[in-house]
């Protein structure tokens, strides 16, 4: 069996971080990156390290090709680490009555995570973002038009799997796809408009992220072959843990830094893209609302952009976004609610709290 990548260090429970040979292009140690103290209480089940072993060896073969120039491309942020928390999620979600992940559900995984990985390198095309997992983005390694067929690669990979997990598998994976470019589209239509409402967010965020966790825990049941409640409950719980996940990250870009993350923060604002945070500040009547809205609905140069990241960290946006994480949290226990007792049910029942945590580590 193949291990993690060369160098990738694993320590139980914690989030998988860059191999420590990896170009760092901040200069931070590599061990920062990524907050390693914050764990998931789904990577901390006894056998997890045995899983995400199983899950490194079928992420590498499945983007093998012929040619060596699209292999590098097409690895190098699977090299670069990553925390592997969908296919993780589908591994967890087939384990809930106690058993052992099959093989199909470690494929099952894969596919989600390459459908992940795809839109990453199309999503650091749209952010112009340069850093990435701790290292150079794929976009500015070798550009865009290589970045989108790359990620089109992965894609494609992605549904090659999927499909010989049988017709549901493939439909909804598919379908995943759509509610993506449906979120993104959705997000792109409105940036840098101070005027976004929070519907538009957070039909943003379900497609974008949330439905992608719906469907790796979906798939974890179904590859299991749990019974129709219990894989609609997982699927429940994989969306809400997703809208937290989300929530989450984008709070992070406004309290962490760019070390912490792997990718540069305070891109969002930068970028036009207003979130929750944002969304909550520029609602409430106060001068500091006033002064960010004056701010915000054009492009920021580095000066306005720490000025607002000042305003934003300053006010109660941030901790009334914590707020609204915290119902999905809600949600995502809810969820749980009929699950049976076991090891897989206990961590999933924990791992959207944790989430919520990792703000206050950086905060
Ligand atoms: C980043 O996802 C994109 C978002 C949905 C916010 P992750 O934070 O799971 O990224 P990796 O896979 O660990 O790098
Ligand atoms: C997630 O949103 C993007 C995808 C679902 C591909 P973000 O734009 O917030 O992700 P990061 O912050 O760049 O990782
Ligand atoms: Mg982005
Ligand atoms: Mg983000």
């Amino acid at each position: 069996m193949r291990g993690p990548p060369v160098g990738v260090e694993r320590r139980p429970g914690s989030f998988v971080c860059p191999p420590s040979g990896a170009p760092s292009l901040s200069g931070v140690s590599q061990e920062e990156v990524l907050a390693p103290s914050i764990t998931s209480p789904l990577l901390t089940l006894a056998d997890m390290d045995a899983d995400r072993d199983r899950i490194e060896a079928a992420m590498h073969d499945a983007v093998v090709t012929p040619d060596a120039y699209l292999n590098q491309i097409a690895s190098h942020l699977i090299v670069a680490g990553g925390k592997r928390l969908r296919p993780v999620l589908a591994v967890v979600g087939a384990q809930v009555l106690g058993d052992p992940a099959s093989h199909d559900v470690v494929r099952g995984g894969v596919a989600c995570e390459l459908v992940h990985l795809g839109s990453l390198y199309h999503d650091d095309v749209m952010d112009e973002a340069e850093t990435r997992r701790g290292v150079e983005t794929v976009n500015a390694k070798w550009g865009n038009l290589q970045a989108i067929l790359a990620g089109d690669f992965l894609l494609s990979r992605a549904s090659e799997i999927a499909a010989s997990l049988g017709t549901e598998v493939a439909g909804l994976l598919a379908r995943t796809i759509g509610w993506l470019c449906e979120g993104q589209i959705e997000e792109l239509r409105h940036t840098y408009d101070t005027s976004r409402t929070e519907a538009s967010y957070l039909a943003s965020i379900h497609g974008k992220t949330a439905s992608l966790y719906g469907t790796a825990a979906r798939i974890g049941g179904l590859a299991a072959g749990h019974d129709r409640p219990l894989v609609d409950a997982l699927t429940e719980y994989g969306n809400a843990y997703g809208m937290v996940f989300q929530i989450v990250d984008d709070i992070l870009d406004i309290t962490a830094t760019d070390e912490q993350l792997g990718k540069p923060a305070g891109h969002d604002i930068v970028e036009g893209v207003y979130t929750l945070p944002v969304l909550r500040t520029l609602a409430e009547s106060t001068t500091a609302a006033q002064e960010l809205g004056d701010l915000l609905g054009a492009p920021l140069d580095a000066v306005a952009q720490d000025e607002a990241l000042g305003i934003l960290r300053s006010n109660d946006g941030v901790a009334s976004a914590v707020e609204t994480a915290q119902e999905y949290v809600d949600r995502a226990v809810a969820a749980c609610d009929d699950f049976p007792d076991s090891a897989a049910t206990a961590a999933l029942r924990a791992a959207p709290g944790a989430l919520i945590a990792s703000v206050s580590v950086t905060a």
